[in-house]
């Protein structure tokens, strides 16, 4: 797949728990990947779609400027983010998650910490609040609860440093903002994943809360009419989404896969078990595959 220079590394794995992380689904997502130029990844999350192909040439992008900064330190300054994990792995209690999580709540001072802090903090709350659930309010304050893990595992060195090399000898951009602004100059033999914020199933699964902008009906009706502009340029797409009647009906054009995963992580944090999710494609897989 792809140009295929590089060696596979199994060390590389997502750092953070991601609502809607594609662990569960990886390899029938990767089957379907045909042949393609550059990767592209515009809502790479955990990035376990990344991870697991390894993309010789990717374009990356999530609006989660947290995120982005966190992949961003870990391909320049990995051993300055090893050494503040260390630190609150050491420090690991509840009034410091609650302290280390106040940080942002003083615009100034949260500037004034470095990239490497900023990304350390993250990871540290991703792997300490309750169910991993990254979520920002309306001011973009992260205010998931802390999660009462006896022994959390704060730091998967092997994983930070296998990514860090896969950054630094891979070409890949990394880039931070609307999922739209990463299709500029995008080619004809692009192949691109999208994994969006999903359409809730009911109200009370909604979780789009991963950045304070949020993505609702709308930003579902705008992000298919930019598959319909990535589809007349020939250029190849699958998206991921939840098994709602609104997202098939919207989709009908395409070609509509229900397939299964089990969810870990979860809003409500009771919805574990198996749900149908979608595969929708605009192409036709290898045939080798008959998919
Ligand atoms: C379902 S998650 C992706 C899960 C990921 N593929 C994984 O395996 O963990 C959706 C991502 O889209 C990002 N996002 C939300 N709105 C966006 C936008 N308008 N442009 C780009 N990214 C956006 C969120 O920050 C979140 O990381």
């Amino acid at each position: 797949m792809g140009e295929g220079m590089r060696e596979k590394d199994a060390a590389m794995a997502p750092v953070v728990k991601w609502a809607g992380g594609k662990r569960q689904l990886l390899e029938t997502i990767l089957e379907r990947i045909p042949e393609y130029g550059t990767y592209y990844e515009p809502f790479v999350g955990g990035g376990a779609v990344l991870f697991g192909l390894q993309p010789e040439k990717a374009v990356i992008n999530d609006s989660n400027g947290e995120l982005i900064n966190l992949y961003r330190v870990i391909k320049e300054q990995p051993g300055e983010l090893l050494a503040c994990l260390k630190e609150h792995q050491e420090k690991n209690s509840r009034d410091y998650f609650y302290e280390i999580r106040a940080l942002d709540r003083d615009l100034e001072q949260f500037a004034s910490l470095s990239p490497a802090r900023r990304a350390a903090r993250m990871v540290y709350l991703n792997k300490t609040c309750y169910n991993g659930l990254f979520r920002v309010n309306r001011a973009g304050e992260f205010n998931t609860p802390w999660g009462r893990y006896k022994n959390p595992s704060i730091v998967n060195e092997e994983a930070i440093r296998a990514i860090s090399r896969y950054l630094n000898e891979a070409r890949v951009l990394i880039l931070c903002g609307d999922y739209r602004e990463s299709f500029k100059g995008i080619r004809k033999d692009a192949f691109v994943y999208l994994d969006p914020p999903y359409m809730p199933l009911s109200a009370s699964s909604s979780f789009t809360g991963y950045t304070a902008a949020g993505f609702g009906r709308q930003e579902q009706i705008e992000l298919k009419r930019q598959c319909d502009l990535l589809n007349r340029r020939g250029i190849r797409f699958l998206l991921s989404n939840s098994c709602s009647p609104f997202i098939e009906d919207l989709y009908k054009e395409y070609r509509i896969e229900r397939v299964s995963a089990r969810r870990a992580v979860n809003a409500r944090g009771d919805g574990r078990g198996a749900v149908q999710e979608l595969l929708i494609r605009n192409y036709d897989c290898p045939a080798s595959q008959r998919l």
